[in-house]
């Protein structure tokens, strides 16, 4: 499949056929994916235990494997956070490969220095260089927020966090997220010879649960799961079965009055954040070709003792079973005979979103 021969989808999810298998296959299509919706997205850069200490600074890496952008978080003696680039403005050299305690940032290839707030200070050898310095020769900083545990930061993003996170904040901002801690115990990485559109849209399919995950399915009154749709993701609400664990969600929030077992939402393109009664679950989708993902599971563990409760008890087994599908699925692409499917209307409506969405970043200068 070319780009010059793009493909439609049916804006009515009822008439509407999937993306064709050359979709998933496509090299050049996986390539501007990244540029046009990973760039201008928010990432997680990981939980807030990243941030240095004043007068430290920590290497990190956006999206090792695909967009794998070599960023430096430092925070100078003013106690300020800053999110930098990695990358030396000289000839390009990494700057810094390991987390450390410094007054400045040196480069190792030609010792040229930078301020901890990413402003170059001394570059030895360009005494006769004209119109030098300029701030051209200062790192590039991008924005570095906090939202809870997370460490946000985005490329290039054309909204701030607040109205990105806006869906996920208006059913969930009750919660006491600064008191949610991350658990390196209890997060793990699966690496799987799949496709990351397959992996997220197998996210964003309900309609395999009662099939795929016969636990999570009982821990579910699956006739009372619904889907909603908005701008830059979905939400996928998990209503408890009876005496499953649940959510006491409080007076004034949307969902109270609801036994919600889960909220499952997801952020275009490739972030997860699934709030069990035990915390925060977040699945950060990293593409590593045409038929490799990384997906990173991080626990951020707010009621310890509801870890093996309800919805969010089993997340190994249901991402084994996932995991499952989801290589069926990429070795289904490759077939002959298949073509196109068509989406279950009520089941399926998040995936013809993110389909959409998908389209609208390839359509886009
Ligand atoms: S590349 Fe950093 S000083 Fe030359
Ligand atoms: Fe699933």
């Amino acid at each position: 499949m070319t780009v010059s021969t793009p493909f439609q989808i049916n804006p009515d999810v009822c008439a509407a056929q999937t993306p064709p298998a050359a979709f998933y296959q496509s090299a050049q299509i996986y390539q501007q994916l990244l540029q046009k919706a990973f760039v201008p997205a928010w990432q997680v850069l990981g939980s807030t235990d990243l941030l240095p200490s004043s007068g430290a600074v920590m290497p990190v890496t956006l999206l090792p494997g695909s967009l794998d952008e070599a960023l430096l978080l430092t925070c100078d003696n003013h106690h300020q956070h800053h999110c930098l680039s990695n990358v030396c403005t000289h000839r390009g050299a990494i700057i810094c490969e390991k987390a450390l305690k410094c007054e400045e940032l040196r480069c190792p290839y030609h010792s040229r220095r930078f301020h901890l707030d990413g402003r170059m200070r001394f570059a030895p050898g360009f005494a006769e260089a004209r119109d030098f310095p300029t701030t051209d020769c200062d790192l590039p900083a991008l924005p570095l927020q906090l939202n809870g545990p997370l460490l946000w930061t985005s490329l290039c993003a054309d909204t701030d966090l607040e109205q990105w996170l806006q869906p996920v904040m208006a059913r969930v901002g009750w919660l006491p997220l600064t008191q949610f801690q991350f658990s390196a115990a209890h997060s793990r990485d699966y690496v799987f010879a799949g496709n990351w559109m397959l992996y997220v849209e197998n996210y964003l399919d309900s309609l395999h649960i009662p099939f795929v995950h016969p636990g999570l399915n009982q821990a579910l009154d699956f006739s009372r799961y619904s889907t909603e749709l908005f701008a830059n993701g979905s939400l996928q609400l998990a209503i408890a079965a009876d005496d499953e664990a649940a959510f006491a969600v409080p007076v004034g929030a949307p969902d109270h009055g609801l036994r919600v077992a889960a909220w499952y939402f997801w952020l275009f393109p490739n972030l997860m954040l699934n709030f069990y009664p035990w915390g925060l679950s977040l699945n950060i989708v990293e593409p590593r070709g045409v038929a490799q993902t990384r997906v990173r599971f991080m626990s951020f563990i707010w009621r310890e003792e509801l870890l093996q409760a309800g919805a969010g008890a089993a997340l190994h087994t249901v991402e084994m079973e996932d995991e499952a599908m989801v290589l069926s699925v990429t070795r289904g692409m490759r077939s002959r005979l298949y073509r196109r499917g068509r989406y279950a209307p009520v089941h399926e409506a998040a995936c013809h979103h993110f389909h959409q969405l998908l389209l609208h970043c390839l359509a886009a200068d």
